[in-house]
């Protein structure tokens, strides 16, 4: 008897853990989260890219940017152009909309998945590679042995390949740092020391645009 009882519970126990952990895959979350600003808010997990502030897009106005704002946080938080290079985003963004199609179906039964059309994706395209990363080989970097380049590379290219310090202006610098930490926080990567980060945006305020 006794042990009947004890088959039953465990046998509920793993009915249970079962269902908690199919009800909680991404899958699921893309159809209940479906709309606005990110559902995935942590960003960066499970291979989806992490939410950027929309206030912090280049160009904010212009037609890419409202086009990236409509259609590319549908399913995760908002993809920040500087994810990819120039050469790397028109294959993403084509399987985005092969993403798209998919999650159509099934995501149409609670949500409207809206679709770029082809113009629509060009002007995408062009906006995300205009503003793309523009990277750079470690051994074209000027003054390569000194202590900011060694922090720089150490740390800036664990996500990403390493950017090019002209990419920026020295006033724009700071900031940038100052997000790829908070980047580093929800992507679980340590953040350097304050010493260590000086160090870095020193070196890339004298060797900026
Ligand atoms: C229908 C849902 C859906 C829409 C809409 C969507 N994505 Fe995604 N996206 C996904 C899924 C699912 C993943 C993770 C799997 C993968 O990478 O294909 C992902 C991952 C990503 C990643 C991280 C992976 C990588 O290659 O860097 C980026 C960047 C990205 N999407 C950009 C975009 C852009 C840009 C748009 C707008 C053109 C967009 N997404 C629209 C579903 C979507
Ligand atoms: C934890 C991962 C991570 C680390 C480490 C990291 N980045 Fe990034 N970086 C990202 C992500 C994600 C993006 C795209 C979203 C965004 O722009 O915030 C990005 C984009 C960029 C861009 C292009 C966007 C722009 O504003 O120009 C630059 C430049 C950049 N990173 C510089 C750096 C520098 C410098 C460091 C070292 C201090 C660094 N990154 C370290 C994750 C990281």
């Amino acid at each position: 008897m006794l042990i009947k009882q004890r088959l039953v519970c465990s046998i509920l126990v793993i009915f249970c853990w079962t269902s908690i952990l199919l009800c909680s895959t991404p899958l699921r979350a893309q159809m209940m989260g479906g709309g606005h600003h990110g559902m995935f808010g942590l960003g960066g997990q499970d291979g989806f890219p992490p939410a950027t502030d929309p206030a912090s897009l280049p160009e904010p106005d212009s037609s890419g940017a409202k086009l990236l704002r409509r259609y590319c946080d549908q399913c995760h938080g908002l993809p920040g152009p500087g994810l990819h290079t120039a050469e790397e985003w028109p294959a993403v963004v084509a399987r985005m909309k092969r993403n798209m199609d998919q999650s159509g179906m099934m995501m149409r039964l609670m949500h409207h998945v809206r679709k770029p059309n082809k113009k629509e994706t060009e002007t995408l395209v062009a906006y995300l590679q205009a503003n793309g990363r523009k990277t750079v080989d470690a051994a074209s970097l000027p003054d390569p042995d000194s202590p900011g380049a060694h922090a720089f590379q150490r740390t800036c290219s664990q996500c990403h390949a390493l950017p090019d310090p002209k990419q920026h202006t020295a006033a724009e610098w700071p900031a940038t740092v100052t997000r790829m930490t908070q980047n580093m926080r929800s992507m679980n990567v340590p953040v350097p020391d304050s010493a260590t980060l000086e160090r870095i945006v020193g070196y890339l305020t004298q060797n900026a645009k």
